[in-house]
């Protein structure tokens, strides 16, 4: 059976301009450049990396709100840039995201009820009469655990937690295929972060959903997700099964990642150096490795030859010299 998702050689470039003395420049700023992975039907993928490593506008490409530099993103084995009109209606429904501020993105003019059926409203308006449409929206309000009175309400008079259930409730009336997450529970008070991730967990069972779930909380990437890829500027550096990829990270941005968090769980790496210095600038990424620059291995091969991504064990990938150049001892 093919993934649900998948990305092949994706890369995102966007023309930036800067104001010469003279002339405007212009030049190409690499949010994403290079990136391929696979999501499977149930599985929970997570994309980790520090801020502006490119892992918003990978969601921002899958939901068709960017248009693709080059490469490739396969949706069922169908490539979305190719999809006839119809069809793109028909992704739409299959593939639903839920925002970074979710709860802030809820029209403050509309009660829940019209908030919550707008999809079905739009997508199936002309086939479902009102009455399976009010039926399916109490059905998604109870679903998030919410009572069906504040269907009656303004996202003013909800709790920041009952405003995300109202987000997650929107997202899942189409029974999508596919939800992208990105950073669903950051905006949230630390108390009710656990209580929403359950409930998304059990949605997830309950309506056969795959998700893509972008974070820099890595314990929770940790806890909730089925297989992970770190992001470094722009590029996957590692990738794999959770699980592997916690227990034995290998790559070193990966190590350092891990090791700068405060772990409440087992299986983090203590001993790792910590990350020096910032990311990079994608307009003008270092060359070779581009973490060379904050790498306490790095060589000569690595400020001149890209390290590619290979499975280095089976269901773990790393982009590293160190780890995948037999040559490296002696270079
Ligand atoms: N529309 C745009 N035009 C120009 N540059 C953009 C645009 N969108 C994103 N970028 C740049 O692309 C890079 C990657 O941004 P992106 O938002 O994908 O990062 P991110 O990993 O989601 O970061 P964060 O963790 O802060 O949300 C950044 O340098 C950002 O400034
Ligand atoms: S390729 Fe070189 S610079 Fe990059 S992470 Fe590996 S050892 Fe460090
Ligand atoms: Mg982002």
């Amino acid at each position: 059976m093919a993934p649900v998702l998948e990305i092949k050689s994706l890369v995102k470039h966007f023309l930036f301009v800067t104001d010469g003395v003279i002339l405007r420049k212009y030049k190409m700023l690499k949010a994403v450049d290079g990136v391929s992975f696979s999501v499977d039907k149930g599985a929970c993928f997570g994309i980790a990396g520090e801020s502006g490593s490119g892992k918003t506008t990978i969601s921002r490409l899958i939901l068709l709100l960017e248009k693709i530099t080059s490469g490739k993103i396969l949706y069922e084995g169908k490539d979305i840039s190719k999809l006839a009109r119809k069809d793109i209606l028909w992704y739409r429904m299959r593939v639903q995201t839920i925002f970074q501020d979710a709860a802030s993105s809820l029209n403050p003019r509309m009660r829940v009820r019209d908030i919550v059926s707008e999809p079905l409203e739009v997508q199936l308006g002309k086939t479902l009469t009102k009455k399976e449409i009010m039926e399916r929206t109490e059905e998604m309000i109870r679903l998030v655990g919410l009572p069906t009175d504040k269907l009656a309400n303004y996202p003013h008079e909800l709790s920041g937690g009952q405003k995300q259930r109202v987000a997650i409730a929107k997202a899942v009336i189409l029974h999508p295929a596919l939800v992208i997450l990105d950073e669903p529970v950051s905006a949230l008070d630390v108390s009710i972060r656990a209580q929403i991730l359950n409930l998304l967990s059990d949605i997830q069972a309950q309506q056969d959903l795959t998700y893509l779930i972008i974070a820099h909380d890595l314990a929770m990437l940790q806890h909730v997700t089925t297989d992970i890829g770190v992001m470094y500027l722009g590029k996957i550096v590692e990738t794999g099964k959770t699980e592997n990829v916690f227990n034995e990270p290998l790559h070193p941005y990966t190590k350092a990642l891990f090791a700068a968090v405060p772990w409440p769980v087992p299986g983090r790496v203590k001993k790792a150096p910590s990350l020096k210095g910032e990311i990079g600038n994608p307009l003008d990424p270092p060359s070779g490795c581009r973490f060379h620059q904050r790498c306490e291995y790095a060589k000569r091969i690595c400020r001149e030859a890209e390290p590619l991504l290979v499975e280095t064990r089976p269901g773990h990938s790393v982009a590293c010299h160190k780890i995948n150049e037999p040559l490296w001892r002696a270079s």
